[in-house]
């Protein structure tokens, strides 16, 4: 039974926290990155994540835990995996990015351990084992790859492991010289029988000067018969921070051939995402939601260390592919749960002078717009959240550009900028749903087709919602705005 083994480890009451989110998952003290070893396992729901338990800065990685039934409410767990081997005690290194399967009963959990040594990074990829996802053994035999394919950088890391054609398979992460003079990103799979003995296969994804130097945290699943790749590039020259391939995967040669990619979410903060099967066999997402110094638009990570916690994972997403084979992310509907003091609007008229909306949680709520193009005679709609007069994080939605924006600038005192993204806006309809969590926007357009996240650090007196139209008038056929609770228990 898990609930005998979970620690009460919160240093003081979450909801207290002037930027703790409400309803997004955070680690309970100290840096976190990256999710890692999402599964649902006997029952549970396991998150575990790239944590630093000494302070706020990233440094030697251990696996914080945590688990759920419902992917939404979450109990913090006893770290799982600590640095505590030759081959990644290190405090440039530790216990990276990886994954967790199931197989016989036993969970399996692969990692990669790192470690600098005179000056050169060893990358190598290793096994632990759990028969109830709270005991963890190491496997004496790791590391079970103890080095890159032939002609590959030492970058090396980020195992996902997955089932495919009677076999298992492992996408990891590397890079390769190339057209890149740092380095081209690769994506590298390897094949085995029995989870422990790795063969290597081919490389899935290779950079050709244009997919970014290094490919972190890849991903690879099935939807509707079209095989996916995730990974999040680094040094991207599009700046796509979490890319998605669509395409078809012959196992027998290992040749992956690509019909499309794209950006599973143009906003600010959103990385390596990792997804797995949810109890009922939807595929879901979970991403560290901010970003690394190198990012050109990344401004550190906010004030949060001074309430002592670093670090935000996007709420669980269910992966779908639309009919064009484009990847939508929307929130996993178990999230309605938490939803309370519903307030709807038909017809709602948008006029040059804000109008306030008022939700009854203005810091922590959801607020859907159903608008019919037809409908608004402006050029464009304005929504202000988390604003007090001339401050607020503004969604702009420019009808004519057909452009949709999350514009930061006036949001907080830490961070600027403005994530453009250009819609298809079709059948004349745009629905959107904005979700605000105290340091945290998601907008979602037209069920999660497209996605634009940032994270923001308003003052607490920051409470106002408005909606304008810079001339003229608009009428949104529906807003339905619902608070949202906490996923933390008091
Ligand atoms: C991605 C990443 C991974 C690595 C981990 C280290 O954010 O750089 O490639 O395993 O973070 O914490």
């Amino acid at each position: 039974m898990v609930s005998e083994y979970i620690v009460n480890n919160r240093l003081k009451n979450k909801n207290e926290e002037k930027w703790r989110p409400k309803y997004h998952f955070t680690a309970p003290v100290s840096w976190m990155n990256d999710p890692n070893g999402l599964i649902y396992y006997k029952g549970w729901y396991h998150l575990f994540y790239q944590y630093n338990p000494k302070h706020c800065d990233w440094a030697s990685m251990h696996w914080g835990h945590a688990v759920s039934r419902d992917m939404i409410y979450w109990k913090d767990m006893p770290v799982a995996l600590k640095p505590d081997q030759d081959y990644e005690n290190d405090p440039e290194g530790g216990c990276f990015s990886g994954c967790a399967v199931e197989k016989d009963g036993l969970l399996y959990i692969f990692y990669t351990a790192s470690v600098k040594r005179e000056g050169r990074l060893h990358q190598t990829q290793c096994l632990i084992t759990s028969e109830d996802g709270i005991h963890f053994e190491k496997y004496e035999g790791n590391p079970i790859i103890p080095e890159p394919p032939e002609g590959a950088l030492e970058e090396f890391r980020d195992p996902k492991v997955f089932s495919a054609a009677g076999k298992w398979y492992m996408v990891v992460g590397g890079s390769a010289k190339g057209a890149n003079p740092e380095g081209d990103a690769r994506v590298f799979l390897y094949e085995s029988e029995d989870l422990y003995q790795w063969k290597y296969k081919s490389a899935v994804l290779e950079s050709d000067g244009k997919l970014g130097t290094m490919a972190e945290c890849p991903d690879m699943f099935e939807i509707n018969g079209k095989w996916v790749l995730t990974c999040s590039p680094m040094k991207h020259p599009d700046y796509n921070k979490a890319l998605y391939c669509v395409g078809d995967m012959d196992f027998e040669s290992g040749r992956y051939t690509i019909e499309k990619t794209g950006q599973m979410d143009v906003g600010f903060d959103f990385y390596a995402p990792q997804s797995f099967l949810d109890a009922h066999g939807n595929r879901v997402v979970i991403a560290w939601q901010n970003g690394w110094l190198w990012m050109p638009w990344c401004q550190g990570w906010g004030p949060t260390s001074m309430e002592n916690w670093r670090g935000t994972f996007s709420i669980p997403r269910t992966v779908t592919l639309n009919e064009k084979n484009e990847m939508c992310l929307y929130p996993v509907k178990e999230l309605a749960v938490l939803e309370n003091e519903i307030k709807e609007y038909r017809d709602y008229e948008a006029v040059p002078e804000r109008r306030y909306l008022n939700p009854a949680d203005a810091r922590s709520f959801s607020m859907e717009l159903q608008i019919d193009v037809g409908r608004v005679v402006s050029r464009y709609l304005e929504i202000g959240v988390l604003g007090a007069g001339d401050r607020a994080t503004v969604i702009d939605v420019d009808l004519v550009e057909k452009v949709i924006s999350l514009d930061k600038s006036q949001g907080d005192v830490y961070g600027r900028g403005r994530m453009n993204c250009p819609v298809e806006l079709e059948k004349g309809k745009v629905k959107l749903l904005i979700l605000v969590d105290c340091s945290s926007v998601e907008v979602y357009i037209n069920e999660g087709r497209y996605c634009i996240t940032g994270n923001v650090y308003p003052e607490r007196e920051q409470t106002e919602c408005w909606i304008s139209t810079p001339y003229k008038n608009a009428v949104i056929d529906r807003i339905r705005i619902a608070s949202l609770g906490s996923i933390w228990e008091t």
